[in-house]
């Protein structure tokens, strides 16, 4: 009888826990149709669960990259990437809530940071589920708010810089838009690597090239970066502009461009004798881990230049677009201590 009593009452809260696991709401930016950054709306969402190879992150903070703006417009609906109701970011930070029955790197409270897949997102919303492959333990010696700032751009960089151009210490580097996300990581990473750093940036972002300390700093409003710079041996081109073009000549023979917007022509390519290479960045928690031992070391600090909440997304798109914004934009999600 008293058995039955236990098992009743341990089944009931069974139960009472699954409903309420499957009610469960939280706030989220959400996407119902694509256009301009206000079809945003800050509104109750489901509260996603994590699948057995999943972790569910209670999100403290979650960065803003270009690429968002371009989901948030549809851009990349037509490749199959139409998830609406979407909810679009893949920088966050935050502490593990739960993992999947076969997620054993992480466990509830760790404190981590992912990049999400463009293809899944979540990121703009108070829990989000991450892949064990998209996440790391967080740098302890920043805050969530920078932490968030860190995944997508970084790794750009990183891939570009270390995985693609193969940087070395010695070599040079220029830098196209250093004062933006992936740029100003890129400095950072290319001086840790003991390579000279060129790099470019209006006349109001000049001041951040300097803190950076980069060996040259180019004002491409009043300069042209092909009358300072020649022989280089790697150009990191991150702005859409005609600065690409304007790259063969400075290389040297057998160097590399490594472009993170637009195709290099392969023809100017062949005709200067160097390599140019169009780089996609993907999740990789083994890069990840790479940047948090970069940032323990001192060697490396996320730039965030604005914090919004994240009910204020639409802004920090608006943002984003200007295609001029200082380091990194970052959502507070939630209060955190750090
Ligand atoms: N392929 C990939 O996997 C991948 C990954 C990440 C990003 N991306 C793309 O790469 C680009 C950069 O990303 P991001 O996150 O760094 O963007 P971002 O933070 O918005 O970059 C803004 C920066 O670009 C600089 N800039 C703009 N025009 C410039 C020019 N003509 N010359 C030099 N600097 C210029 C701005 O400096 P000033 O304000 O001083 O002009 C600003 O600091 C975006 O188009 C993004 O979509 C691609």
């Amino acid at each position: 009888m008293k058995r039955t009593f236990v098992c009743c009452v341990g089944l009931t809260i069974t139960v009472i826990a699954a409903a309420q696991a499957a009610n469960a709401v939280m706030k989220a930016m959400v996407v119902h149709e694509f256009g301009g950054p206000e079809v945003m709306k800050y509104e109750d969402a489901p509260r996603p669960e994590p699948k057995d190879d999943e972790i569910l992150v209670r999100v403290m903070a979650a960065a803003v990259n270009p690429v968002d703006s371009y989901v948030r417009q549809g851009m990349f609906a037509k490749r199959g990437m139409d998830n609406r109701p979407a909810i679009i970011g893949y920088d966050i930070s935050g502490v593990v809530e739960k993992t999947g029955a076969n997620a054993k790197k992480f466990k509830a409270g760790d404190k981590v940071y992912s990049y999400l897949s463009v293809m899944r997102g979540g990121g703009y919303a108070e829990f989000a589920i991450a892949k064990e492959s998209e996440t790391a333990l967080k740098p302890k010696n920043i805050n969530f708010e920078e932490a968030a700032a860190v995944p997508l751009a970084a790794t750009t960089a990183w891939q570009s810089l270390v995985d693609e151009a193969k940087l070395n210490a010695g070599q040079t580097v220029l830098v196209h838009g250093g004062s933006g996300g992936v740029g100003s990581f890129a400095i950072q990473i290319a001086k840790a690597r003991g390579a000279k750093v060129i790099a470019t940036a209006s006349t109001a972002h000049q001041d951040l090239l300097k803190q950076l300390q980069v060996d040259q700093a180019i004002d491409y409003t009043t300069t042209k970066f092909e009358d300072m710079v020649k022989d280089v041996d790697v150009v990191l081109n991150c702005v859409r502009a005609e600065a690409l073009a304007r790259s063969y000549g400075v290389v040297k023979k057998g160097g590399i461009i490594v472009s993170i917007t637009d195709e290099p022509d392969q023809t100017e390519c062949a005709k200067h004798g160097i390599r140019g290479s169009r780089l996609g960045a993907h999740p990789d928690a083994n890069v990840l881990e790479e940047l948090t031992k970069l940032i323990e070391a001192g060697k490396m600090k996320p730039i965030v230049s604005q914090t919004l909440p994240l009910a204020d997304a639409s802004k920090a798109h608006q943002q984003i677009e200007t295609h001029h914004t200082l380091g990194k934009i970052v959502l507070k999600v939630k209060e955190a201590p750090n």
